[in-house]
């Protein structure tokens, strides 16, 4: 991969900038911390300075730093810089700079712009040599953006932010992304020599190419998709990020033999992996973890989140499924609810009403309507009946049901727990079992049905009148 070898030629660091107030999106949130894909922008940003392979990563943060950093904590081998004071992306780049290595060639990074794309990012490394190179993207409506200026020559000699451009500068399409590589010391350089001369009074970090230019260094550029360059400024910028990351996924997944029925209407706040010839149909949303096998049919509206589902699986519509684990063959839903810790063997079916918390089910056994199964285990090939409820909570501690295989469990059972059904016992409809049911056994535990005769059921009294 030519990350690595970038990488063996030259010591990379990235530092990325997100101190940013992020006041644009009214929100007591980070801006970094507000979540694309289910997982805050400042993850993607850092997943595209990972993949560049560099020797570190600097973080320059500002609003609520201890918030970020944490949401961070599990992310090893970042070097968090502090900006104190928001004074522009210059000053941001400024407080980084001396914690770089010397020798290494820096590329900045956005961190509210999180498609921008590692190889967009290792080619301005690439291109930097002496001088700096600037990421570019040609754009059909460039409001709000840094236009690049060039000279007669086509030559790059600075960039001008919209609110300081001209009315004839601001029908420049070309605009600045972001994406800034240089080396450490040339940088070190530039940014010493900034000023805030400009309508917000901000130390620009665009400032460098013109400082660059007017040094005859060479400024080069790299072209970027113009899908890179969006950045979140507001909520509206966030929800037409969304957008373009969900049909990103959904090309993914189509592209690895998935059949999406509508590719606008799936939403992956996470990470997806699925064998050939799954059918997702249309609303139907991904969290977290998820892992489908080969030929799994997702009916409409489902959400799934952190699980595994095996070869073949049939989800009804309207089921929720969370932190199970689902062998080749099950059947689930209509309007099934698996919780954490569900553990279903081979070819189980799970119907319409059915929910399941840290209960693990054997293969070929059925709750196929109605019907709570929680801290339970039930073996295999096992029929639990509608209305059947495992009375797991007194109230005080969780109890366990122990199913045996093969057992048949009759319609509206209460098995209150801790409780133990051996294998191929019977259990009578309506019954309240509280004490263990060996092996074969027939278990009853309701009132006998009486039946009163030649009763007189009450008569309605008729109402006087008025006279
Ligand atoms: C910036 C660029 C603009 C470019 C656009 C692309 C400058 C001056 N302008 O404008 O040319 O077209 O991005 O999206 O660089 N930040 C800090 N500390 C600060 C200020 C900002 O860390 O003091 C961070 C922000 O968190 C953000 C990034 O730098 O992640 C960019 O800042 P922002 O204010 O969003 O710049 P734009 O106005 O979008
Ligand atoms: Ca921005």
């Amino acid at each position: 991969m030519y990350c690595n070898e970038m990488a063996s030629r030259m010591a990379v660091e990235v530092v990325v900038l997100a101190a940013g107030a992020g006041t644009r999106m009214r929100s007591a949130v980070p801006k970094v911390l507000h979540p694309l894909g289910g997982r805050p922008l400042l993850a993607h940003v850092l997943d595209t300075a990972g993949n560049l392979q560099p020797n570190r990563i600097h973080v320059v943060v500002g609003e609520q730093s201890d918030r970020v950093r944490a949401c961070f904590s599990d992310h090893s081998g970042l070097s968090w810089v502090l900006q104190e004071s928001r004074r522009g992306t210059g000053h941001a780049l400024g407080k980084a700079i001396p914690e770089v290595s010397d020798n290494s060639t820096v590329v900045v990074l956005f961190g509210d712009a999180p498609l921008t794309s590692a190889d967009t990012a290792g080619r301005c490394v690439r291109e930097s040599g002496d001088g700096v190179a600037v990421a570019i993207a040609q754009l059909d409506d460039p409001t709000g953006f840094g236009r690049i200026l060039r000279d007669d020559d086509g030559r790059i000699v600075g960039i001008v932010e919209e609110r300081d451009a001209s009315e004839a500068q601001k029908s420049i399409t070309e605009v600045n992304t972001g994406v800034l590589a240089a080396s450490k010391s040339l940088l070190e350089d530039l940014v010493g020599s900034l000023r805030p001369d400009n309508e917000q009074g901000e130390y620009y970090l665009t400032d460098v190419v013109a400082l660059a230019a007017k040094r005859g260094l060479r400024v080069s550029s790299v072209t970027a998709d113009p899908e890179e360059s969006l950045g979140v400024n507001d909520r509206a910028q966030l929800a037409q990020l969304e957008r373009i990351h969900q049909r990103r996924e959904a090309s993914r997944l189509m592209a690895a033999g998935v059949t999406l029925v509508d590719p606008d209407r799936i939403d992956i706040r996470g990470s997806v992996s699925a064998g050939h010839d799954c059918v997702i149909d249309v609303n139907v949303v991904f969290e977290g973890e998820v892992s489908l096998g080969e030929g799994v049919n997702i009916g409409p509206g489902c959400v799934i989140r952190d699980s595994v589902l095996g070869d073949g699986v049939r989800v009804e519509p309207m089921s929720a499924i969370d932190g199970a684990s689902v062998a080749a063959g099950c059947r689930i839903g209509p309007f099934a609810r698996l919780r954490p810790g569900t553990e279903l063997g081979e070819s189980v079916h799970i119907g319409n009403f059915v929910e399941t918390k840290k209960a693990s089910l054997g293969a070929g056994t059925k709750a196929n309507h109605l019907a709570y199964l929680g801290d339970a285990s039930v073996g295999e090939g096992s029929n639990i009946g509608a209305g059947s409820v495992t009375c797991n909570y007194d109230g005080v501690d969780k109890h366990r049901t122990e199913i045996g295989d093969g057992v048949f469990v009759g319609t509206n059972a209460t098995l209150v727990a801790p409780l133990v059904v051996e294998d191929e016992a019977y259990i009578g409809a309506g019954s309240t079992i509280t004490t263990k049911v060996g092996r074969k056994d027939l278990a009853v535990g309701r009132g006998r049905q009486r039946n009163i005769q030649g009763w007189t059921p009450p008569a309605k009294r008729k109402r006087r009148t008025k006279e």
